[in-house]
């Protein structure tokens, strides 16, 4: 009984590094994290070969997998009490990443709609990368038997796949993977794009209005956030019916960790210019310091590679275990 009280749950998420960084990922994802980090055995790691299943420069995806790691440990993920690492550094991902391939179905990953709407606009010369991409994620997932994934609305049904395929793999062979549950934040589950709030706000936008960068200057958040769409009701509700007021009190939910009910109280008799300059304050608020944070920390490449250097250690301990696990289960003779 005690030594379970002991044995703390396990924690996976990551975030690829193919586009700066929005307030999205910040709020649906990151800010999380950090909450959770005291109660779990957190991997959080920069999923880098995901990045690859869209074409990257390779310059900017390693400029950009060091300021994501940055920017983890920036916002107050604790590299001492957290695993932390680049997914390539862990060859396990890739490998369990094909021993799922070959217990999955073109059905269930013809079905994602992030495939779907990808391979809408692309066609046939869509990635077969972009296809396997929920196969590694379940790998990703399953190889530490994580308990908890904490990520956006967007990436729910991933995680359900992961969940119909590690519940597959235990029937076909013999129970070896804990079936991992999702953990969406309340408010900040999906933060929508500024100019059409209908659409996720997504760092692959070619309109920089669409979004806010984690990175972005305080002079860049107030102009984006006052070109956000609002309607023309111009009265301060939560409903669905006004979609970029309803985003923009979400923000204020999810930084401040308050009810929108809260928020609308406090707006009686305001307009939309007040909501607009108090939502780029918070955000202005919010991420100074993690700005400020991020910058020194990459004029600092040594401590970054110590950290990304033995979380790939303490992780592949880890991952490898499970892997030599589904090795011998499938029936490959161990090395
Ligand atoms: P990615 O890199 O697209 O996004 C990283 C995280 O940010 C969340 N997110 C958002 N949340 C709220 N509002 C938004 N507008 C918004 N945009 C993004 C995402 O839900 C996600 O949590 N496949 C994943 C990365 C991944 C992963 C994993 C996640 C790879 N392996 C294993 C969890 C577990 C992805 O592309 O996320």
């Amino acid at each position: 009984m005690e030594s379970n009280i002991e044995q703390k749950k396990v924690i996976f998420s990551g975030i690829k590094p193919s586009g700066d960084l929005t307030l999205g990922n910040y709020l649906g994802a990151i800010k999380n994290w950090v909450s959770l980090q005291n109660e779990y055995d957190c991997y959080y790691c920069v999923v880098d070969l995901h990045a690859i299943t869209v074409k990257q420069k390779p310059a900017d995806l390693r400029k950009r997998t060091l300021e994501v790691l940055a920017i983890y440990i920036a916002s107050g993920i604790d590299p001492e009490k957290n695993t932390l690492f680049i997914q390539s550094h862990v060859p396990a991902h890739s490998e369990a990443s094909w021993l799922l391939t070959c217990n999955s179905y073109m059905g269930e990953l013809s079905r994602m709609t992030q495939y779907k709407d990808k391979s809408q606009k692309m066609g046939e010369s869509i990635g077969a990368g972009l296809f396997n991409y929920p196969v590694l994620m379940a790998a990703d997932i399953l190889l530490y038997n994580s308990d908890l994934v904490p990520v956006g609305k967007d990436q729910i049904q991933h995680l359900e796949l992961a969940r119909d395929i590690a519940t597959r793999f235990n029937n076909t062979y013999s129970p070896t993977f804990t079936i991992p549950e999702g953990y969406v934040p309340k408010e900040g589950a999906k933060i929508m794009d500024l100019q059409d709030p209908s659409k996720k706000m997504s760092k692959s936008e070619e309109n920089p209005n669409c979004y806010i960068l984690i990175m972005d200057s305080p002079e860049v958040i107030k102009k984006k956030i006052s070109r956000a769409v609002t309607d023309s009701i111009g009265i301060i509700n939560y409903s669905d019916d006004q979609p970029g007021v309803k985003n923009l009190i979400n923000i204020i939910c999810a930084i401040k960790g308050i009810s929108p009910q809260e928020v609308v109280s406090s707006y009686e008799g305001k307009g939309y210019a007040d909501l607009k300059r108090d939502v780029a304050d918070i955000i202005i608020e919010e991420l100074t310091p993690v700005q400020e944070r991020v910058k020194k920390l990459l004029s600092d490449k040594k401590y970054l590679e110590e950290i990304y250097r033995s979380g790939a250690q303490k992780a592949s301990f880890a991952a490898n275990k499970t892997l030599r696990k589904m090795q011998k289960k499938i029936g490959l003779i161990p090395k």
